[in-house]
């Protein structure tokens, strides 16, 4: 028997899944890393500690298996989006990487919306958004001119983990999609956004498919994992992606919530000119030739983690959703909106801040508790609500990540986007995509439907209850109102948070 491990190198850890060739699970090992936040807004991370973390965590991994090394003979990579990660031309880190949901970077995006207009989402096919890479770039140029001077090609997180592998320099379609410079469409970097901003095309990786084979492990990093060099590494793709490969969303019409530090509503999309008008973000897939719109909550799992580690730091979360069967819809009467670091999906303002509305003094800490994880699903069903409005029916959603492990937050789901909400009997999120992606690089399957349809396997589905649907129908109104009500006092609070 041979063994894939599906990297997933996420924003609070790095994740390895070891996988046999007929997809069952065969171990797990994750180690966490910190984020560095040096004001409200600005998220970052130490790059070395991605290696180091990754290469610990191979090495429990393959200890704890007691496999025989050459067992395993493919690895492949999800990785969290957009983070900016630039090397000089030794291909040293010129500073620490600018991730996914760092926002300090709203004037760069009215410029790039100021001088390519239209044309953005033309090539793009994505609005100017503060996470981008582009906008990342911009401002490292602006801000920091000696050290973007010293720059000679740009990264993605899983691409710079990859490189430091297996030592090739390489980035796939499906996360170079995020980075608002590729060509969606033509999957290739478009010279009138690079030519637009000046930036020369050398700065940017060579482009290949998730499936694509980029190499073998270095001697001395195959050692110090426990693994040997003759592993064959693939590229894998954005984490989004490689979730939706994880869950077989493989289909026209499938669609996934994933749960995890973000939350994300992903639809698969076959038609490269499928009209979101920019309100969804379009992406190319890990699968080839096809794509996905999909919706962005910046701080999903990140807002219970945030509320766990503030008010219930000793808690488990389990413990603390123990109680959200208890505690009627609405939390008794409270509303909790969770943009925390500002809000992607549906409005796309960096400066917004998240709220609490309703609070009594008969509250307690349940009620808190479930106001954060209906606030949560109540931002995902804004991007349901953009695939509705888009003509898309969404009569079953496939849950993945925080929010399917428990019963009652996936009934909540059902509930508010008044769908089928599907459970995959061994849930792996992105993790088991990236293995996915090795399975059929090294060839064991013909294409990943064939491999979904070995590894995927569904353990039933949660649906919803009518008399909760239209409860939650009238608070989701309430939800929206919220937005709209706070979005002056959030600006004008701006000047306080440091
Ligand atoms: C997607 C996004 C996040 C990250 C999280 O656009 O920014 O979902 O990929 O890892």
């Amino acid at each position: 028997m041979e063994y894939v491990i599906g990297i997933d190198l996420g924003t609070s850890s790095v994740k390895a899944l070891l996988v046999d060739q007929k997809g069952s699970i065969c171990g797990e090992a994750a180690e966490a890393y910190p984020l560095i936040q040096l004001r409200s807004g600005y998220s970052e991370q130490d790059p070395e500690l991605w290696i180091n973390m990754t290469i610990k965590a191979l090495g429990r991994l393959i200890e704890a298996s007691g496999l025989d090394p050459e067992a395993v003979t493919g690895m492949s990579f999800s990785g969290q989006m957009h983070g900016l990660v630039l090397l000089d031309k030794q291909h040293r880190v010129l500073r620490h990487a600018i991730l996914w949901n760092d926002t300090r970077t709203t004037a760069q995006c009215r410029e790039i919306e100021a001088k390519l207009g239209e044309d953005l989402l033309k090539y793009a096919r994505n609005p100017a958004l503060e996470g981008f890479t582009l906008p990342k770039l911009l401002w490292v140029r602006e801000h920091e001119p000696e050290l973007f001077r010293q720059a000679a090609v740009f990264l993605l997180p899983k691409d710079y983990l990859r490189f430091r592998l297996t030592g090739q320099i390489a980035m796939d379609y499906s996360d170079a999609a995020g980075t608002l410079m590729l060509n969606v469409p033509a999957k290739a970097w478009s010279p009138e956004i690079l030519s637009a901003f000046g930036i020369s095309p050398e700065l940017c990786p060579p482009l290949v498919p998730s499936d694509a084979g980029t190499g073998t492990l270095l001697p001395e990093i195959a050692a110090a994992a426990g693994l040997t060099s003759l592993v064959k590494v693939f590229a894998g793709g954005a984490d989004n992606a490689c979730g939706a490969i994880g869950a077989g969303a493989l289909r026209p019409g499938d669609t996934l919530c994933s749960i995890g530090t973000s939350g994300v509503i992903l639809s698969y999309e076959d038609n490269p000119d499928a009209d979101y008008g920019g309100r969804l973000h379009f992406f190319n897939h890990g699968r080839a030739d096809a794509f996905y719109a999909m919706g962005v909550t910046l701080a999903a799992g990140n807002s219970l983690t945030w509320f766990r580690d503030t008010f219930a730091p000793q808690s488990s979360f389990d413990e603390l959703l123990e109680a959200l069967d208890e505690i009627p819809p609405g939390a008794g009467g409270l509303l909790f909106t969770p943009y925390l670091p500002g809000e992607r999906t549906p409005h796309g303002d960096a400066s917004i801040r998240g709220s609490f509305i309703g609070l009594d003094s008969r509250h307690t800490r349940d009620h808190l508790v479930k106001a954060v994880v209906e606030g949560i699903t109540f931002s995902l069903a804004e991007s349901i609500r953009i695939l509705r409005e888009s003509g898309q029916q969404v009569e079953s959603v496939i849950s993945i990540g925080g929010g399917a492990r428990n019963e009652a937050w996936l009934q909540i789901q059902a509930d508010i986007f008044n769908a089928g909400v599907i459970r995959l009997e061994s849930e792996q999120g992105p993790a088991l995509g990236a293995a996915m992606l090795a399975a059929c690089g090294l060839g064991w399957y013909a294409s990943l439907e064939d491999c979904a349809d070995a590894f995927v396997r569904r353990a039933g589905v949660t649906s919803p209850n009518k008399e909760r649907v239209q409860v939650y129908e009238e608070l989701f109104d309430l939800y929206r109102q919220v937005y709209v009500n706070t979005q002056a006092l959030s600006k004008k609070l701006e000047k306080y948070r440091g």
